[in-house]
């Protein structure tokens, strides 16, 4: 055959391919690894749970089931003519709470075809969308505009009609490139971290001097009081004290490279928790699939990254640690207490005190979690009925801080039976607006917690019930969770950061509101992902925690961080607004269209304010309402992620001006320049 013979051959062959395989391309022989869901990944023509697709009763073999909020783009390039599907909350959550969705169809970025809300038990909605000369198809699945939970939904039947090719192309996002603002620190040594620390009289005293810099590096300490030392070596200051007082102390380092020192007042009295906790916990990253083993690697991550220079202290396992009611899983079951009553950790952990003195040798505190009901969200073995037992044993191991949940409670409150095997596990949010009923559970742990020999952190979740920010404090909480559970998207981290302002004014030392654990890095809930914010979203993340005064709790898997979330959890001018010894939550002052105004009052008289752009779009602004901060004359201004001075104004002359990307946050530290003496 000549060539060009061979060509117009070549040519036919392919068109023949081609028009062969026309017709339907089904969404489930796609290439599905794409998609952008919440937690774990979609299933090719099985729900979520490995069951048969099922909706209201109707099953179907074809399509796939994803979790919301979830996203699927295909690229079609004009060569599609229809997409079809049927749309529903997967069968396999019936029962549960909270299952409520929107499926959503968008082309060419214009939204086409709604479901409009779903709940779990609806009927499948069938979806016919025209995609003639469409060059690009997006499934969207959202949360209902509630949060997520049990959003199992499926696209079933699900396929495009094809003039053309036989498949089509799935695509990513397009991801923004990270970018480090965080200056890396010297190697001189420089102290960091909360400069107020409180301890109850008789309790064991641990405090690790944050110091970032080369090492080695020696420590000392002048005005400690009698009762306490510290480790020349490690920076470790331990000890007790019996009498209560306040102890001006100023803490030491050195290096090869040079010396420092840094005041710490030391608070020996009633409270604890002056400033927000930090650390880490099990649930945003491992959820239930965490084990000892996978804490300890935790721990000692935080030390290996030099994240404990940071003041990064608490190593708090979730749910998961003690047995379960119901599940299968081997290291699961067994006796969830002993015939004396006392719970009994699973065998992924076994002797919790053994963690506990392994997190502690690393200079680090260890926390756990329980709930006041039987059982856990989880659906593992709950506190209720053991209050004082449970107490004993968390300090008898060594720990230092209780997470103490709802669930399960809510049912007790409505007349069920702690002994009922029906009594719901799962119930966020739900129970009582009777408030004595809230409060019980936490006041009468509360009091048992503090009989305990030593300090342990009690850290409310209830999800924001009955105004908890009016009396957590009162039931002995240092803090409480103000919302339901965040998820790792930029909607549900939105919907938190707006619910902040009413209870902001309750936040003081030792009582604080908690927003939540953070969603950088890997995280996932049992299948650990990189975070699905943005760079800019997660610099709105950060610097928001740290104005509210939030406990800063990194969620995830720690030996997946990288030079960009290690940036965005290093940044001590950061860090030192959340762990500012005043304690006062900033509240949103001002809005100039999607800009939101946060500012918080510090220690020193200066004044932090985040300006944030909630608007799909950069916004360029001169900011004019500098007196709406309540500063005056000539002020100072600081980047305070870049740790560097960028100007002066004069307040009620000039404005600043601002450039914030979308989703984004400019962080500013306002501190009055001194008037000239004359
Ligand atoms: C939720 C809680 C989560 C996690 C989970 C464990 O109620 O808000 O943060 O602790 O329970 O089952």
């Amino acid at each position: 055959m000549n060539p060009r013979h061979f060509a117009v051959a070549l040519l036919i062959s392919f068109f023949s391919f081609a028009s062969l395989n026309a017709g339907t391309v089904w969404i489930d022989e796609l290439n599905l690894t794409t998609v952008e869901q919440e937690g774990g990944a979609p299933v090719k023509k099985l729900a979520l749970g490995g069951h048969a697709l099922t909706i209201a009763g109707q099953t179907f073999a074809r399509g796939y089931s994803t979790h919301a909020e979830s996203w699927l783009a295909i690229q079609l390039d004009g060569q599609a003519r229809t997409f079809s599907a049927k749309v529903g909350i997967d069968d396999e959550v019936k029962g549960k709470p909270g299952g409520s969705v929107e499926f959503v169809v968008l082309v060419d970025g214009q939204k086409l075809w709604s479901s409009g809300l779903m709940r779990t038990g609806d009927a499948a909605k069938p979806c016919d969308v025209p995609l003639a000369k469409v060059k690009l198809l997006e499934l969207v699945v959202t949360d209902g505009e509630d949060n997520n939970y049990y959003d199992h939904a499926d696209w079933v039947d699900a396929k495009i009609e094809s003039a053309g090719p036989s498949t089509f192309a799935t695509v990513a996002r397009a991801v923004s490139e990270p970018y480090i603002l965080t200056p890396a620190p010297p190697a001189s040594p420089r102290i960091n971290g909360a400069r107020v620390f409180g301890v109850r009289p008789g309790s064991p005293f641990l405090f690790t001097v944050p110091a970032s810099g080369q090492r080695p590096m020696t420590f000392s300490a002048t005005g400690l009081p009698a009762g306490l030392e510290l480790d020349a070596m490690t920076g470790r200051i331990t000890g007790r004290l019996t009498n209560p007082g306040t102890y001006a102390v100023i803490l030491r380092a050195g290096n090869a490279a040079g010396r420092t020192e840094s005041p710490l007042r030391i608070v020996c009295g009633d409270q604890i928790a002056l400033t927000p906790p930090m650390g880490w916990n099990s649930w945003n990253c491992f959820a239930q699939e965490v084990s000892a083993d996978k804490v300890k690697r935790a721990a000692d991550t935080m030390v290996r990254t030099g994240l404990i220079n940071h003041g990064w202290t608490y190593i708090n396992v979730d749910d998961f640690w003690q047995n379960h009611r119901a599940s299968k899983d081997p290291t699961l079951t067994g006796e969830v207490r002993d015939a004396q009553g006392n719970i009994r950790p699973n065998s992924r952990f076994g002797d919790m005190k053994a963690l506990a003195d392994y997190i502690h040798n690393l200079g680090l505190k260890a926390g756990l979690y329980s709930s006041p009901g039987p059982w856990t969200c989880g659906g593992c073995a709950g506190s209720y009925g053991h209050e004082l037992q449970d107490a004993q044993a968390y300090a008898g191991w060594g720990f230092d801080y209780l997470k103490y949940d709802w669930c399960s409670y809510g049912g007790l409150t409505l007349g069920l039976a702690a002994s009922d095997p029906k009594l719901p596990s799962v119930e966020w949010g739900k129970g009582t607006s009777n408030v004595d009923l809230a409060q019980k559970p936490y006041r009468l742990m509360g009091e048992y917690l503090r009989q305990q020999p030593r300090d342990i952190v009690y850290s409310l979740c209830q999800y924001g019930m009955s105004d908890v920010w009016l009396w957590g404090g009162s039931v002995a909480g240092n803090s409480w969770r103000t919302t339901n559970d965040i998820s790792g998207n930029w909607k549900s981290m939105r919907n938190i950061i707006l619910a902040q302002d009413i209870p902001a004014p309750w936040a003081k030392p030792g009582n604080w509101n908690d927003p939540d654990m953070l969603i950088l890095g890997y995280i996932g809930w049992g299948n650990p992902k990189p975070t699905r914010l943005t760079p800019d979203e997660q610099y709105l993340h950060f610097s928001l925690w740290c104005l509210f005064s939030a406990p800063l709790l990194i969620g995830c898997d720690m030996e997946k961080l990288d030079a960009f979330t290690l940036g965005l959890l290093t940044n001590d001018e950061v860090i030192a607004l959340d762990q500012d010894p005043l304690g006062q939550q900033a509240r949103c002052v001002d809005t100039v269209g999607d800009v939101r105004v946060y500012s918080k009052k510090l220690e020193d008289g200066s004044v932090a304010v985040g300006f944030c752009n909630f608007g799909a779009r950069p916004a360029e602004l001169k900011y004019a309402n500098l007196a709406g901060l309540r500063l005056a004359g000539r002020q100072q201004v600081r980047d305070i992620w870049r740790q560097k001075v960028v100007g002066t104004v004069t307040i009620g002359r000039e404005a600043w001006p601002l450039v914030i990307p979308t989703h984004g946050i400019v962080l500013l530290k306002f501190t009055a320049v001194p008037a000239p003496i004359p």
